[in-house]
């Protein structure tokens, strides 16, 4: 099978859960570990917050010895701020560090970074350099295949990462324009890794065997990330592995199965938060575990006013009694 060596950590396999923001906390981090996932992200966190040592920033890069590796993201628009972030990350026990160079959100780009980096080179190597020198542990990036359809930065961000001594580098293969939606520019990618001296993963649109494929056939891809796919579908991790490295294929979650890491998720998340606050907080990844569930509209409304541990099992109660009717 084919592992991913990140500087001198080995992964158990090559298929990693991607940071989200609001999703990726330690209890979907836990679940998505015992589905396979080789390697977790926390969310990404302002290095200019950690620096200043805002608790909620802190709290959001808080790592249990049970998901390990684990990498800590970072995104900020100066290199000194992102070196002291990086050091801050690494005391508070990441494994590995990663410098975020693709998110469009406007809270990121308004401090000039995230994608917004990736049209100033000159200033990603000086940032590149400098965290890579201030920490002992591997750094890595997460980049955007391009800004526009067709305009390929990848390939130079890549030789600019194997000079600055970055470990990895995750490719989103989607343009900057399309956000998170619409189809990865497979063929950029390819061209992109090629050649390669450092793993490249691939990342965007990844749900299934197929989509997997698309990526893992390519000779420079060394793994895949998976996102918004793996949310309530934690047993995706352990299917790609088997299908990519051994061919086998295993059967996809049944409803039951999304069901009972829904409850596990809740209760994981009830743990770390408390009653209240564990329960809201469940309300924005709930509706990923029901997606393909009858009753969509009157189970969106139950997730969006839950507050109780009873709002909670009448949940679960309904959307058991709605699986019992669904054939598929
Ligand atoms: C809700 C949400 C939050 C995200 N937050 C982050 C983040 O904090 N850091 C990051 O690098 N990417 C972030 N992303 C992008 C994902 O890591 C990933 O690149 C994107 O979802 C594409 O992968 P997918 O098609 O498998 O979902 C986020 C995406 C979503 C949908």
């Amino acid at each position: 099978m084919k592992k991913l060596k990140i500087g001198n950590i080995e992964l158990k396999n090559n298929i990693i859960l991607a940071p989200m923001a609001g999703i990726t906390d330690l209890p979907l981090r836990l679940l998505a570990k015992s589905g396979g996932a080789g390697l977790v992200y926390t969310e990404m966190a302002s290095a200019k917050a950690l620096i200043h040592h805002d608790e909620k920033t802190k709290r959001l890069l808080e790592i249990s010895d049970n998901e390990r590796p684990v990498t800590v993201q970072i995104f900020g628009g100066d290199s000194y701020t992102m070196a002291e972030a990086a050091k801050i990350a690494r005391d508070i026990g990441a494994d590995i560090v990663d410098i975020n160079l693709g998110c469009p959100a406007r809270k990121v780009a308004k401090v000039g970074a995230g994608v917004k980096l990736l049209s100033n080179k000159r200033l990603v190597h000086e940032i590149l350099e400098t965290v890579v020198k201030s920490v002992a542990i591997p750094v890595t990036i997460k980049i955007r295949i391009g800004l526009l359809p067709g305009q390929n930065v990848a390939t130079e961000i890549i030789k600019i990462a194997q000079n600055s001594g970055i470990k990895m580098v995750v490719v989103h293969a989607r343009y900057a324009s399309q956000g998170h939606f619409g189809s990865p520019d497979l063929q950029s990618f390819a061209a992109a890794c090629f050649g390669a001296k450092i793993p490249i993963v691939a990342n965007g649109g990844i749900v299934d065997e197929k989509t997997a494929t698309g990526f893992f056939d390519i000779p420079d891809c060394s793994g895949i990330m998976i996102g918004r796919g793996a949310i309530g579908n934690y047993s995706i991790f352990k299917r790609l592995e088997k299908f990519l490295n051994y061919d086998e294929t295993l059967p996809v979650a049944s409803k039951n199965e999304k069901i009972e890491w829904l409850k596990q998720h809740a209760q994981y998340s009830i743990d770390y938060y408390g009653k209240k606050r564990g329960l809201v907080l469940m309300r924005k990844v709930a509706h990923y575990y029901v997606k393909d569930f009858l009753n969509a509209t009157k189970i969106r409304c139950m997730i969006n006013t839950m507050v109780t541990l009873a709002d909670f099992s009448n949940l679960i109660e309904f959307i058991v009694n709605n699986a019992s009717q669904q054939t598929v």
